[in-house]
């Protein structure tokens, strides 16, 4: 299962990306809001889109789909790795296919239902974000829509990618991987917490300890070859 990271704070981006830990990012207008601040909205865009070499989504804000065919354009212009999120309406839809068969990415976001995901499926997505963490919100399983979009996707071979959002804790992540979800995208909070175990710390504090106490040191290449 491929990672990206749900966030558009360039810093947690470049941590992320030198971790080595992600495939693409994710971004949407209210992350964007969150940290862009006095900047120029194109050089922002171009710094998230230098961060990585996986796909980069970029939201349109028009909600006609001639608004979102214009905006998708321009933001595809920016890079090579832009995809172009448009929200999962009539006019989406139709701005989906219309993108899409000028050869540019598209992820259809704010998808909750497995009948709205075959739908964009059938307009030809790239990705298709189904927001589970927002179904659990209103007492719905999100991950629910993940079982059953995986399972319309493979009866009819769809090759549109579930890219599960709206991730809210680990347990999400490991839930996406068991249904087979091509992507999880996740925020930072959530990403450094898969890295984390509380007996992985103990142990290293453990063994360091016990190093020291018998005076262990890693002999240098010249010592062991002496
Ligand atoms: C990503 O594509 C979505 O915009 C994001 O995961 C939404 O997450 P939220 O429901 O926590 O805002």
């Amino acid at each position: 299962m491929k990672i990206f990271i749900d966030t558009a704070d360039i810093k947690e981006i470049r941590r992320a990306a030198r971790a080595g830990l992600i495939d693409g990012v994710t971004t949407n207008p209210s992350l964007l809001a969150k940290v862009v601040g006095d900047a120029n909205l194109a050089d922002y865009m171009k710094e998230i889109t230098d961060a990585v070499e996986g796909p980069v989504s970029l939201e349109v804000l028009a909600t006609d789909s001639e608004g979102m065919l214009a905006q998708g354009r321009d933001l595809a212009a920016l890079a090579d790795n832009v995809v172009i999120k448009v929200p999962l309406t009539e006019e989406g839809l139709v701005a989906t296919r219309r993108l899409r068969a000028e050869g540019i990415g598209v992820n259809v976001t704010l998808c909750f239902s497995a009948s709205q995901a075959l739908l964009a499926a059938k307009a030809g997505a790239t990705f298709i974000s189904p927001f589970v963490g927002r179904l659990d919100d209103i007492s719905h399983e999100g991950m629910e829509i993940i079982a059953q979009i995986r399972e319309i996707y493979d009866n009819y071979g769809f090759d549109t990618e579930i890219l599960v959002a709206s991730i809210r804790h680990p347990l999400h992540f490991v839930d996406s991987a068991l249904l087979g979800a091509d992507i999880a995208t996740i925020p930072p909070a959530v990403l450094w917490r898969l890295v984390q175990h509380p007996l992985t710390d103990r142990g290293v504090e453990a063994f360091l300890r016990d190093a020291e106490k018998a005076r262990i040191e890693i002999p240098s290449a010249q010592e062991a070859e002496a």
